[in-house]
């Protein structure tokens, strides 16, 4: 089954025993970061503390560039032929890289994955809202200086902080620029978060966006315009946005017409991996392989790639 993602954070690819070894190599006791071969967080705030101390342990161009290389190596073991994934600049910053040196050293990573293992990749660069509206624009600014293989710009982190009309002059400068937009809404807020992130941002895809199951106007409005929805289940059960598979609303989303994709996320944070994510649909939600493949197809039709690229890939 060929397999395609856009919406996954590179420090969140990050496995336990990777993180042990960065550890090890700067000398950082990570005694609270890890439980076993597990990340000890509860709730989002505890993941998003996770999430900030294993990526203080990338800290040069070859820690990135191989960290990149070793999630695309992976999912391409699994049958994924493209991947699209988010670089944050203030995670390489706070780990003391300039955003020009870890966007580069990624973009590498990259390009040897291409090489050796035959899987296409882009960046798309994410400004992280609990940072601020100035750090968010610092990151649309970086992006729009188009750093090697970065196609698009979106908005992570936590989807509480600020109005997304706040980010309106950060969207526009990245739109401005030809970047391809999408916006983390819908994970923990519901369908007012996501009308007003479509109407002050215009992003053609939302990241998670399955809490707008919540308004059937809204649903109606996401299948007309087309807007593609980056679906990361496993992420959603393990942050307890739904409390089973069951409970799950992509099921609902696909047969209401919206344009759906699946996608990991954070895959060791959350238990998961690609592959995971399209045998959970499958014996979860109701995806027959063609339902499959037609979210690969989908996740193609909706990458931030020129034309060209695009149709080799379909
Ligand atoms: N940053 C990393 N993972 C995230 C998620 N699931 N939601 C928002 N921001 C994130
Ligand atoms: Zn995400």
């Amino acid at each position: 089954m060929p397999k395609a993602e856009l919406h996954c954070h590179l420090e969140g690819t990050a496995s336990p025993p990777l993180v042990r070894r960065q550890a090890a190599r700067y000398g950082v006791d990570i005694a609270t970061l890890l439980d076993g071969d597990r990340y000890r967080w509860h709730d989002f705030a505890s993941f998003l503390r996770a999430y900030g101390a294993a990526s203080a342990l990338f800290r040069t161009e070859e820690d990135y560039a191989e960290l990149a290389e070793t999630y695309l190596a992976s999912i391409a073991g699994s049958g994924a032929i493209y991947a699209e994934f988010f670089i944050s600049p203030d995670h390489a910053e706070a780990a003391g890289l300039s955003p020009g040196a870890y966007a580069a050293a990624v973009a590498e990573g990259i390009r040897s994955a291409e090489a050796e293992h035959g899987i296409v990749a882009r960046l798309i660069v994410v400004g992280v809202r609990h940072l601020g509206v100035e750090s968010v624009e610092r990151a649309a600014r970086f992006a729009a200086g188009m750093p090697p293989l970065v196609t698009g710009f979106g908005l992570a982190g936590d989807e509480g902080a600020g109005d997304p009309a706040d980010f309106a002059r950060a969207f526009a400068i990245a739109r401005d620029a030809g970047l391809g937009l999408t916006a983390h809404a819908g994970e923990f807020r519901g369908a007012d978060a996501i009308r007003r992130t479509l109407d002050a941002l215009q992003p053609s895809r939302l990241g998670h966006g399955v809490r707008a199951v919540e308004d059937p106007d809204l649903v109606r409005r996401i299948a007309a315009v087309g807007i593609v929805l980056e679906v990361c289940p496993g992420s959603n059960l393990a942050l307890g946005v739904y409390p089973s598979p069951d409970a799950h609303p992509l099921p609902r989303l696909r047969t209401s017409g919206c344009r759906v994709t699946l996608n990991s996320d954070d895959p060791p944070f959350f238990g998961t991996t690609l592959a995971g994510e399209y045998v959970l649909a499958r014996d979860a939600m109701d995806f027959s392989d063609a339902d499959l493949l037609a979210a690969t197809r989908t996740a193609i039709e909706a990458a931030f790639v020129d034309e060209a690229t695009r149709r080799d890939l379909l």
